[in-house]
């Protein structure tokens, strides 16, 4: 695959934590029961308000793997909605099932908030920490898919990739540069 200059132009690789930045939307890696944990589920529980968010999250009657909700961004008063999706859990290898399900992330996470009239988004490294995903494999999947996402989209201007750690930040420019067209 190759990433055009016009969709490079709109991907950023930001190294930090994602409840600090101003953005439309940025997404969650949630649970099925929507019901906050550890992690960077945790820290946008944290920083949103946990009674304020866990409301919200209440009115839907959990997610299942791949598919994404949306609330508001309670207290985080930067950004204008909160999107959560569920990522697969990754024993041992990963399988083609896995690999759709975290792509399905990444797609209905930015269906959900093009819906929303959402323009910038910014996205964790979903199912790579407590979920198991190897990050090379996400890191490799996710700048395919959004690179032809952006190919056949014109409303998103930005897609922030937050990363926390060290080894994601590496993949990503890896790879965003391995694939960019000269
Ligand atoms: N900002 C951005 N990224 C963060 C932050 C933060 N504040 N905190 C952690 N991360 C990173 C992790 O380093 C990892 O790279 O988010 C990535 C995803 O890791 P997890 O939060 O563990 O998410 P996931 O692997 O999808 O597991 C989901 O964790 O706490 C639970 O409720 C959550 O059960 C669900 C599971």
């Amino acid at each position: 695959f190759r990433v055009a200059k016009r969709v490079l132009d709109r991907v950023s690789i930001w190294d930090g934590d994602i409840t600090n930045l101003a953005v439309d939307a940025i997404v969650n890696a949630a649970n099925s029961r929507l019901a906050g944990g550890g992690g960077v589920d945790g820290a946008i529980h944290r920083a949103a308000g946990r009674n304020e968010l866990q409301a919200e999250c209440r009115k839907y009657n959990g997610c299942a793997v791949g598919d994404a909700v949306i609330t508001s961004g309670c207290n985080i008063n930067h950004i204008k909605k909160i999107v959560h999706t569920v990522g697969p859990q990754v024993y041992g290898s990963v399988t083609d099932e896995k690999r759709e399900n975290l792509i399905a992330c990444y797609r209905t996470s930015l269906d959900i908030a093009i819906e929303n009239g959402m323009k910038s988004v910014a996205f964790c490294c979903i199912s790579t920490g407590v979920y198991g995903y190897p990050n090379d494999d996400a890191a490799k999947t996710v700048t395919k898919f959004l690179t032809e996402f952006l190919e056949n989209d014109d409303q998103i201007e930005r897609i922030v990739l937050v990363t926390f750690l060290q080894v994601d930040n590496e993949l990503y420019n890896e790879y965003f540069s391995k694939y960019a067209a000269t």
